[in-house]
C-alpha cells in the first residue's frame, strides 16, 4: 500500500491571553490510498485542530509549532500560504468542515458555489464548470437541477451532500470529514455514511473521518486513531481497536457504545472530563481518570510504542521504557 498522507510529530498550539493551549501534541500517523482513518475522542481533544493543521489552515491565535505533513510526498507545512492555496487545497486535500452545511453563502445558488473551484483552480469556462457541477451533484445522489437553487431551499441532508460534492470537486488525494453527520437525524446520517463508503470504493478515495461517536467509527473506519488531550493514545486497524484495545481510554470509549445486539450491558460512561489543555496534568494526560494509574503515570508521559505491526499505544503498561524510569507495571 502507498501512503497518501504521512504525518510526523505534529504539534499545534493556540497562543491565548490565558496561556498556551497545546491542542495537538506530537501526532504521527499514515493514511494509505483507499483507506478511511477514523479519528475519535471526546470533545476538546484536538480533533478539529489536527484537521486544520493538516490543511495548513489553523486559525489564529493558533499555529503549527513543529512536525511534518506530507501529501503525495509534498511537505505542506514548508509551502508559503499562496503556494498552499494554489497547489494543495482542494486539489490534494479538502475538508468537509464541522458545521459546513451552514457555510454556504445564502446569496448565491448552490451551482454557482460548486462551480467556483473549477473556474478559479482549473481555468474552466463557466459552461464547462457548470457541466462538472451537474456531474458532481449526480455523483452524490442529488438531482442536477438543484444547481439553480439557493442554499435555504435545500434540506439538511441535501446540503450535506452538496458539501461533500464540493470537497470531491477537484478529486483530491485526501478528504477530511469533521463530524459530517452530527447535525443530521439518524436516517439521513446513515444515508450520508453509506454515500461516503460508496464514494471511497467507486472513486478510490482516502478519507479521514472525525467524530466523537464510536459507533460511527466502527461502521466507517479501516484504521482508527483515538485522541486524548491532543495526543493520539492508540492507533491501529479497526478490528484490533474494537476487539482487543490496549489503552484504558479506548476500552472505556468502546464500552460507552450502546449495544444493539446481544445482551444489553449497562452503559459505562467515563467519569471525569478531558483536561484543560493550558495546564494538563503531568505524566500521562489520562492518569486522573485511569483506574490503572500508578506513580510513574503521574510523573512521566509514556512514549508512542508500536506493540505489534501497525498498532501503536501511548501507555506505560506497554512502554518498555518503564524499566529505565520507574518500577515495572502489571
Ligand atoms: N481558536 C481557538 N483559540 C483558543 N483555543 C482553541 C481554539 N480552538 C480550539 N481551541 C482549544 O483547543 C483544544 C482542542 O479543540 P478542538 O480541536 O476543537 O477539539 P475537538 O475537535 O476534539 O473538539 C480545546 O482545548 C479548545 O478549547
Ligand atoms: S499510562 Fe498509566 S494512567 Fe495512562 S493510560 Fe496507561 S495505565 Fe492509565
Ligand atoms: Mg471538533
Amino acid at each position: 500500500m502507498t501512503a497518501v498522507l504521512e504525518v510526523e510529530n505534529l504539534s499545534t498550539s493556540y497562543y491565548t491571553f490565558r496561556g498556551m493551549v497545546k491542542a495537538v501534541e506530537k501526532v504521527s500517523f499514515k493514511l494509505e490510498k483507499e483507506e478511511i482513518l477514523g479519528i475519535a475522542g471526546e470533545s476538546g481533544c484536538g480533533k478539529s485542530t489536527l484537521a486544520w493543521s493538516l490543511m495548513g489552515l489553523v486559525p489564529p491565535p493558533g499555529r503549527v509549532v513543529e512536525g511534518s505533513v506530507k501529501i503525495d510526498g509534498i511537505e505542506v507545512l514548508s509551502l508559503s500560504e499562496s503556494e498552499r492555496r494554489k497547489k494543495i487545497l482542494w486539489e490534494k486535500i479538502s475538508m468537509i468542515f464541522q458545521g459546513a452545511i451552514n457555510a454556504f453563502n445564502p446569496v448565491y445558488t448552490v451551482g454557482y458555489q460548486l462551480a467556483e473551484p473549477f473556474i478559479y483552480h482549473k481555468n474552466y469556462s463557466k459552461k464547462e464548470a457548470f457541466e462538472k457541477v451537474k456531474e458532481l451533484l449526480k455523483m452524490v445522489g442529488l438531482n442536477p437541477e438543484i444547481e439553480k437553487r439557493y442554499p435555504h431551499e435545500l434540506s439538511g441532508g441535501m446540503k450535506q451532500r452538496a458539501v461533500i460534492a464540493m470537497a470531491l470537486a477537484l478529486e483530491p488525494s485526501v478528504i477530511i470529514a469533521d463530524e459530517p453527520t452530527t447535525a443530521l437525524d439518524v436516517v439521513i446520517q446513515s444515508q450520508i455514511l453509506n454515500l461516503m463508503k460508496k464514494l471511497k470504493q467507486d472513486k478510490k478515495l482516502s478519507f479521514i473521518f472525525i467524530t466523537h461517536d464510536m459507533s460511527v467509527i466502527a461502521e466507517m473506519a479501516d484504521k482508527v486513531a483515538i485522541m486524548y488531550a491532543g495526543r493520539i493514545v492508540e492507533l491501529g486497524p479497526s478490528e484490533i481497536i474494537f476487539n482487543r484495545p490496549y489503552h484504558p481510554y479506548t476500552s472505556a470509549l468502546i464500552r460507552s457504545i450502546p449495544r444493539l445486539r446481544g445482551p444489553i450491558e449497562k452503559l459505562q460512561y467515563i467519569p471525569g472530563e478531558p483536561p484543560n489543555l493550558i495546564s494538563p496534568p503531568p505524566g500521562c494526560k489520562f492518569n486522573p481518570r485511569c483506574q490503572y494509574a500508578e506513580e510513574l503515570c503521574k510523573k512521566e508521559e509514556p512514549g508512542f510504542v508500536e506493540v505489534e505491526k501497525g498498532h501503536f499505544v501511548r501507555c506505560w503498561k506497554y512502554d518498555s521504557g518503564k524499566q529505565s524510569s520507574g518500577g515495572a507495571m502489571k
